[in-house]
């Protein structure tokens, strides 16, 4: 550890790699590929439906119901001696059949870089949270996220990840906020698509979940979600519904709750009604770990795979099939589905090839999604971005002479070398243990940038030292932090422990303080007018560090918006206390997940009715009349920027096209937002968002801007009809900078009967 201290971030990655790469070759040996696969079906001509066609024409009943579930738990708890031949390692492994050469898939967690490495000797990058990615609102950082995910997995070995998370932030509290694209359902999916379809070009199996409704974490298994279809629709569900179709994505994962008193994973209306029929998804439904809870109904309601484990889809499911309770054609559908990823994403064409990753590639991608997903909040007395010819600053707080905080739960990317923070005290514990740092030093970095300046570091456990260090500094930079995880919502958006004493303390001493969040959601700030400064760096990955310091001393202008909104006070959200508590005993969380187990512990499931409907995040804050302390889409450029020209276009699809000109003194990009009000017929009194374009401009340049609005994006859905419906009648279309300054407005008239 002393050792790994000494190394730079870069070097202690290598040296971390060097040490783990023989166990991953020994691992390589003992998974070699299969001969390859020879057959009809591997004509590249015919189409993956052709080919799974042809594929399942070969099978027995055994071998289909043995594609239709798999191992997970034992390489999850047990590590690798616990692991099942062939198997790389991860959540879950579903043996192929060699004799047609169907792959193997392996599958593992992707949502911020690939899972749990450590324990199989491999090293993954740690990317910023999806949330950073989604305050970029750019198309291009997702895909560069994709992809570097995308090209891991298949040097681990893997060939499906689990990834892709769009539960919008309707409750702030969500322990996996940092493993979501914020609140609005439009930005979430259409990220999520980017992300997902470069994954997929990759030659990996995409996915997306948790599908639906798993909007927070306390009680997922055995929560009953009420929601209006309508609200569902036009929510979380259209999140599903634009990264689906925009990604030609393999794979969705249906959640642990419950919708409208049926779970997930055997809800015919979700699974069946929706994904299948209506959206036309042509992939296979897997279930979230431990979240099938029944054989017949699962498998008729559309359920395509149990993950892990074959309680209800191994012999359970090949007896339902003989008695005729599934009909066999639904068994041929599951593995179809199946057969048809695999060979749409190229995994019987193109296996995965173990090798080492690149390292350096990796870095680059996620200290650029760090700087490009910073959200500058608060520029005042602080005057960012920092001289480097400042000849004092202090360093306070949140292990920033050493690391860099990341979100905890099955997506945690392993840190090179161990913990950088071990044992935390004061983390946040949860069922996977205490709060991951990654070594990316703050310091270091902040160092690099003002060679000729004393920067002094203080852990800030005491606020009066802190303070002293201050006041004889000439900058003042606090680190604070809230670590979250899955499995367990925050108890509150405060800051835990001293920390917005410490700023209070340190802002007080010294007018110069800029405060540097490392949350994976809002957080309240009561601080906020004694701050000079505020910089929202969410878990910024293996490079934060060095992003951090790039936008404090102005080497990257901040162009990030929130994707999400940041509440004043919790009396301000739909509900200002958590509807769900955490479980008394952690078992109470786990049985549902291990139905007839040693569990012995009675959970009774709990309506969790989300009242406040559409109104998800900003257009909540919206339609009650509520300031936010930040608004949805807000964020600050250290240059300024001017709209004007709107003019609305009518027709089959409509366009909205207007000029923002860059009028300060450096180059930048901003994100300009278009929003729309619908008629009045329509009973949406809010705005919601319909289109953006992030433009980067030098200083005096303009640009027009044109951007055509998706029907869809218009639409509201008619829960009678069962359809999206464009309702007639003048829309007012507004653009602008942020979801609350909005300087241009103009009319757009929907003629009837469209
Ligand atoms: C999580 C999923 C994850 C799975 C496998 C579950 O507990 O909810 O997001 O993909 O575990 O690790």
């Amino acid at each position: 550890m002393a050792y790994r201290k000494c190394l730079s971030p870069a070097r202690s990655i290598l040296f971390s790699f060097l040490l783990t790469f023989p166990l991953a070759l020994g691992n390589a040996q003992l998974t070699a590929p299969p001969a390859k696969p020879t057959g009809p079906w591997m004509d590249q001509a015919l189409s993956p439906d052709q080919r799974a066609a042809l594929v399942l024409g070969q099978l027995t009943l055994e071998e289909k119901i043995s594609l239709v579930h798999g191992a997970g738990w034992d390489a999850l708890v047990g590590g690798p001696e616990a692991l099942p031949p062939r198997s790389v390692g991860g959540a879950g492994f579903v043996p192929g059949i060699r004799r047609l050469g169907i792959p193997d898939l392996q599958i593992v967690d992707a949502s911020v870089g690939v899972a749990r490495g450590a324990v199989f000797g491999r090293y993954s990058t740690a990317l910023p949270s999806c949330v950073a990615e989604a305050a970029s609102w750019d198309l291009r950082v997702a895909r560069e996220y994709g992809a570097l995910i995308g090209s891991e997995l298949r040097a681990q070995g893997y060939n499906m990840s689990l990834g892709g998370g769009v539960n919008l932030t309707r409750e702030p509290r969500n322990g996996r906020t940092f493993e979501y694209k914020g609140e609005d359902p439009i930005l979430a999916g259409r990220l999520a698509a980017a992300e997902m379809k470069a994954l997929q070009e990759q030659g990996v199996i995409g996915h997306m979940k948790h599908y639906a409704l798993n909007d927070q974490e306390n009680g997922r298994s055995y929560v009953n979600v009420k929601l209006g279809k309508r609200a569902m629709r036009e929510t979380d569900l259209l999140a599903f519904e634009i990264g689906i179709k925009e990604s030609g994505i393999g794979a969705i994962m249906c959640s642990y709750n419950l919708v409208d008193g049926v779970y997930a994973c055997e809800n015919r209306y979700l699974l069946n009604d929706v994904l299948k029929k209506q959206w036309g998804f042509r992939g296979f439904v897997v279930s979230d770990w431990g979240g099938t809870h029944s054989t017949v109904q699962a498998a008729n309601a559309g359920l395509d795979m149990e993950m892990p484990a074959d309680a209800y889809f191994g012999p359970a499911l090949q007896k339902a099939i003989e008695r005729g309770e599934v009909p066999a054609a639904r068994l041929d559908d599951m593995v179809h589905r199946i057969l048809r990823s695999e060979f749409a994403a190229g995994l019987f064409d193109k296996p995965p090839e173990r090798r080492a990753p690149d390292i350096f590639r990796g870095l680059q991608v996620a200290q650029h999604v760090a700087e490009q997903g910073a959200v500058l909040l608060k520029n005042g007395s602080a005057r960012l971005p920092l001289s480097t010819a400042l000849r004092s600053i202090a360093v306070i707080g949140s292990h920033a002479d050493v690391a860099v905080l990341s979100g905890g739960g099955s997506s945690q990317v392993d840190p090179p070398g161990g913990n950088a923070v071990p044992q935390e005290a004061g983390s946040q514990p949860s069922m996977f243990g205490p709060a991951v740092w990654q070594p990316s030093s703050p310091l270091q970095a902040i160092r690099a940038k003002a060679p000729g300046a004393k920067v002094v570091y203080d852990s800030g456990a005491d606020p009066a030292v802190a303070a002293k260090l201050a006041k004889a500094s000439e900058a003042a930079i606090v680190f604070v932090n809230q670590p979250a995880s899955e499995d367990r919502d925050l108890a509150s958006l405060a800051l835990p422990g001293n920390q917005d004493a410490l700023i209070a303390a340190v802002a007080a001493a010294n007018p110069r303080t800029v405060v540097v969040l490392e949350t994976g959601g809002p957080v309240v700030m009561p601080w906020i007018g004694q701050a000079g400064a505020v910089l929202e760096a969410w878990y910024p990955g293996i490079r934060g560090g060095e992003a951090i310091a790039n936008i404090l001393f102005g080497t990257v202008n901040p162009s990030a918006k929130l994707p999400l909104s940041f509440p004043r006070s919790e009396a301000d959200l739909p509900r200002p206390k958590l509807a769900v508590q955490p479980p008394p005993a952690s078992e109470a969380d786990m049985a549902p997940l291990f139905p007839g187990a040693a569990f012995k512990v009675n959970v009774r499931q709990f309506d969790l009715a989300y009242d406040e409907g559409l109104k998800v995040g900003y257009k909540w804050y919206q339609a009650e009349d509520k300031q936010p302390l930040f608004p949805f889409g807000f964020g600050l450029s250290y240059t300024s920027y001017a709209y004007s020209d709107l003019n609305v276009a009518a027709g089959t699809t409509p366009s909205v096209a207007f000029r923002v000109k860059n009028t300060g003194p450096r180059a930048g990009a901003e994100v300009a937002q278009v929003y729309v009000t619908l008629p009045a017929a329509a009973g949406e009194p809010f705005r919601r968002l319909v289109g953006w374009e992030k433009v980067e401009l030098a200083p005096g340049e303009t640009k027009a801007i044109t951007l055509a609005l998706d029907p869809l994006y218009l639409s509201i859905f008619n829960p009678d009809k069962d359809a999206w419906e464009l309702v007639p009648g003048s829309y007012t279309v507004y653009a602008g900078g942020s979801s609350r300054d909005l300087p241009l407005r103009g009319a757009l008239e929907i003629p009837g009967a469209r």
